[in-house]
């Protein structure tokens, strides 16, 4: 197949690409390689793709029809993204923008362009405080608490009504923390990483009682592209899976064993809780292993390890 990548240079649309590159598709890559992160990693993730890259933003419609025009495309694989909870009470406006505007003209496009096979990330945020654990796909989720997540639960709204109304076939998927190699410097993987090995402290937010659903990166590629594998002309399918480990892991354990893999302990600073963040995230992933076989494989243990060895050598160079 012939699929369009969007957020190509991000940390998991970059490693859908080389996944799908690997089994055979072409990857037509899409970012605008904004600066809300070191755009040099950005970079660096390119440089392990060998694809056609289109450095546009998806809320240029115009930019974003030629690439359409351009190439014959199959399917979408809609990953860009103003991602980050916290960065959502500083920046609203980007939120909007690139998560809503962004997200309405891929839609349009793939009904203009006839493409009707979609994936394309919500978040685990949509669930806001749920009270009920794990979080499952039926349980309500009209109770954001970050302006992050009412944009995501709003691109899962527009699916709807796209599918709906043109006969597209749209998967949503809550992506549950993902962490692993080339991963987001923003996220607490990367921040207590690159800490702990400079000797600083590390933010421990609610005193470290927090529990999450911590996804290796493998296990989520392998996820989305499972979606991407239903025949795509007459299914008029409208889905929302969860993506996760299933697991819910005690943030002080997560630590310890991000510990053991840099071979160094962490200095903590214990804070309260952050505004927009919950306590807890748990995915119910049945309803995922139900269509597509989905079953994580990537123990923590495994994971943390394979992630500290790339941060030992990536921080050295
Ligand atoms: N990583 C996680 O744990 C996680 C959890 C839940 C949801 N998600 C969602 O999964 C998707 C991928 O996340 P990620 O962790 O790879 O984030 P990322 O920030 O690493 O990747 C997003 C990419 O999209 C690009 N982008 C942003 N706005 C754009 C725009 N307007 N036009 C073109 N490109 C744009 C960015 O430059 C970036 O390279 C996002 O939609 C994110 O909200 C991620």
């Amino acid at each position: 197949m012939n699929i369009l990548v969007t957020g190509v240079a991000g940390f998991i649309g970059n490693a859908v690409s080389i996944a799908l590159l690997q089994r055979g598709d072409k990857v037509v890559g899409l970012d605008n390689m904004n600066n809300y992160y070191s755009v040099e990693l950005k970079e660096a993730r390119l440089k392990r793709l060998d694809s056609e890259i289109y450095r546009i933003d998806i809320c240029d419609k115009q930019k974003l029809m030629e690439v359409f025009r351009d190439n014959k495309i199959d399917a979408v694989v809609h990953l860009a993204a103003q991602a980050g909870v916290r960065y959502s009470l500083e920046n609203p406006q980007a939120y909007i923008d690139s998560n809503i505007t962004g997200t309405l003209n891929i839609f349009e496009c793939c009904k203009d362009f006839g493409v009707k096979n979609i994936v394309f990330a919500s978040s685990s945020s949509v669930y806001g405080d749920n009270a009920k654990i794990p979080f499952s796909t039926e349980d309500r989720t009209d109770n954001p608490v970050s302006l992050y997540a009412a944009t995501k639960k709003s691109c899962e709204l527009m699916a709807h009504t796209y599918s709906h109304l043109f006969g597209l076939n749209i998967t949503g998927l809550r992506y549950f923390t993902v962490y692993g190699p080339w991963g987001r410097p923003d996220m607490a993987p990367m921040l207590f990483a690159k800490n702990i090995l400079e000797g600083k402290p590390i933010k421990v937010f609610n005193n470290g009682n927090m529990k999450r659903d911590f996804t290796y990166i493998e296990d989520i590629v392998n996820g989305t592209i499972s979606c991407l594998n239903h025949d795509t002309q007459d299914l008029r399918i409208n889905r929302i899976f969860n993506i996760g480990r299933g697991e819910p892991v005690d943030l002080m354990r997560f630590i310890e064993i991000l510990e053991n893999g840099l071979g160094k302990k962490a200095i903590k600073e214990f804070l309260p809780m952050q505004a927009g963040d919950v306590p807890v995230t748990w995915a119910d992933t049945s309803a995922l292993e139900k269509a597509t076989g989905y079953r994580p494989k990537i123990s923590l243990e495994t994971g943390i390890k394979h992630f500290a060895e790339w941060y030992l050598e990536f921080s050295h160079n």
